[in-house]
């Protein structure tokens, strides 16, 4: 089939790479030109696994190609996706602004053409319930009907750093809208997957559209549910990592999403979460639990700082901290959302210094004003003449550190360990004074929330 891919952030050229990988012909197309040239030169923009070689592959067998324009390729094209950013306003609404000039853009185009070819309308960027029926009557706007454009709501579930196995191997594949002939069109893009046994959903444009929050909202409720145990079994001596395992044996609840640490981060969670809060408070309807999830987050990425601050007694003034990953997750270079931003900007504003060490992430202009703060290139040059190391993400490298070593060039052998990636006892062991979040607290008050 002939794809057009309007946005190529992360899902949109993923998405785009993977149908190319299907055997589709596959335009992305993209206003930024040196994001372009970038991708005509078979390099990915941003890190993201097994990406990368399959751009190269498809692009080199003439499926996969690059413009600025949805008006190249346009008449060849029978299914559009639109996989532009919507960005979280303060207030939690999106900003919808780039999403709907690409929808006005198509139907121009459609229109202007002369177009009279039955023409699928994707849309993949997560989006307000409610947003495809919008989308409905802008098209009915131009005079153009269902049997020309048909719109549909097929959410992503890709998560950054497996964005590409998850595309194969997805758990579900929804699609949403009232239009049978387009379900079918959609669905058989998926088809190769559907025959390694993946559900395909078929259901109406609202019900894809809100699918995709209470799935994500849902996620965010188990971080923060076992987030809150965490905090509980500091206060009870009881331990976060057995509480989490024994909840998650049983099938009922399930052991994914109940890692507890620092808070969730990323470009989805948060913003999901805060933007379902936002239409329930629209459409005036309390949405408390989904509300409770987003404080309780924001509380648990500012957490730790109580516990420094009490250990320093409440002077960081020309202390070094050594902070341990700066990426929302592992495998991935995103720092949206980011736990480790919070602590960092917290540290710097009382006074301390920081240094930051990340496999992946080398610049960051969040803190280009602050004299005190600078990323090094290794774990161990990090730690140097530090006070503290705070591992705030767990990337498989700081797994089987040399604790002694680490000790050894540090000014002061105090270890935050915000991931539960060492037991207290090796933390001890190697001579740390340890926290360990939700199993082992440093000797100093208790941060009652
Ligand atoms: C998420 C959803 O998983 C995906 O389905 C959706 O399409 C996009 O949003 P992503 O943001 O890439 O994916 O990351 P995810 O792996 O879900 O992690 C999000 C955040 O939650 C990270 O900060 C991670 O550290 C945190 N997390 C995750 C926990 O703190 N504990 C867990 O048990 C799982």
């Amino acid at each position: 089939m002939k794809i057009m891919i309007v946005g190529t952030g992360y899902v949109g050229l993923v998405t785009g790479t993977c149908l190319a990988d299907l055997g589709n012909f596959v335009t992305c197309v993209d206003s930024d030109l040196k994001k372009l040239t970038v991708l005509k030169g078979c390099k990915s923009p941003f890190y993201e696994s097994g990406l990368e070689e399959r751009l190269k592959r498809n692009s080199e067998a003439g499926r996969l190609s690059f413009t600025s324009s949805i008006r190249d390729d346009f008449k060849e094209t029978d299914v559009f996706f639109n996989i532009v950013g919507t960005p979280s306003l303060e207030s939690g609404e999106l900003d919808l602004s780039y999403m709907y000039s690409v929808v006005r853009e198509f139907f121009d185009v459609y229109k202007n053409t002369g177009c009279n070819d039955f023409k699928v309308f994707v849309m993949k960027s997560t989006v307000p319930v409610g947003t495809g029926q919008e989308i409905v009557a802008i098209r009915e706007s131009y005079g153009i009907s269902d049997d020309q454009v048909a719109i549909v709501s097929n959410p992503e579930f890709l998560r950054q750093g497996t964005a590409v196995d998850d595309f194969f191997h997805p758990d579900r594949i929804v699609i949403g809208s009232s239009c049978d002939k387009a379900l079918d069109i959609v669905q058989k893009l998926y088809d190769p997957l559907s025959r390694r046994d993946t559900p395909i959903v078929r259901t109406s444009l609202q019900t894809a559209e809100l699918s995709k929050y209470a799935s994500n909202t849902y996620l965010a409720t188990k971080i923060s549910f076992i987030n809150e145990m965490a905090n509980l079994c500091e206060l009870t001596g009881a331990d976060v990592s057995d509480v989490s395992k024994i909840m998650g044996l049983d099938a009922r609840i399930g052991r994914y999403f109940l890692n507890f640490g620092p808070g969730y981060g990323g470009s989805c969670l948060p913003k999901d979460t805060k933007s379902l809060v936002h239409l329930s408070e629209i459409l005036g309807y309390d949405l408390k639990i989904a509300s409770a999830v987003e404080a309780v987050n924001d509380h648990q990425k500012k957490r730790v700082m109580s516990y420094i601050l009490d250990y320093f007694n409440h002077d960081l003034t020309g202390k070094i901290f050594a902070v341990l990953g700066l990426s929302f997750k592992p495998n991935t270079d995103d720092v949206r959302e980011s736990s480790s931003l919070v602590i960092i900007e917290s540290l710097l504003n009382q006074g301390a210094n920081v240094k930051a060490f990340d496999p992946e992430v080398n610049f960051l202009s969040e803190f280009d004003g602050y004299d005190g703060f600078s990323i090094v290139g290794d774990s161990y040059e990090v730690a140097e003449s530090a006070d503290a190391i705070i591992l705030v993400t767990e990337w498989n490298m700081f797994r089987e550190l040399d604790l002694k070593r680490l000790k050894s060039v540090m000014n002061q052998p105090v270890f935050f360990d915000l991931r539960n990636v060492y037991s207290p006892k090796k933390l001890e062991d190697a001579g740390f004074d340890a926290y360990v979040v939700g199993r082992k607290c440093l000797k100093v008050a208790i941060d009652k929330g």
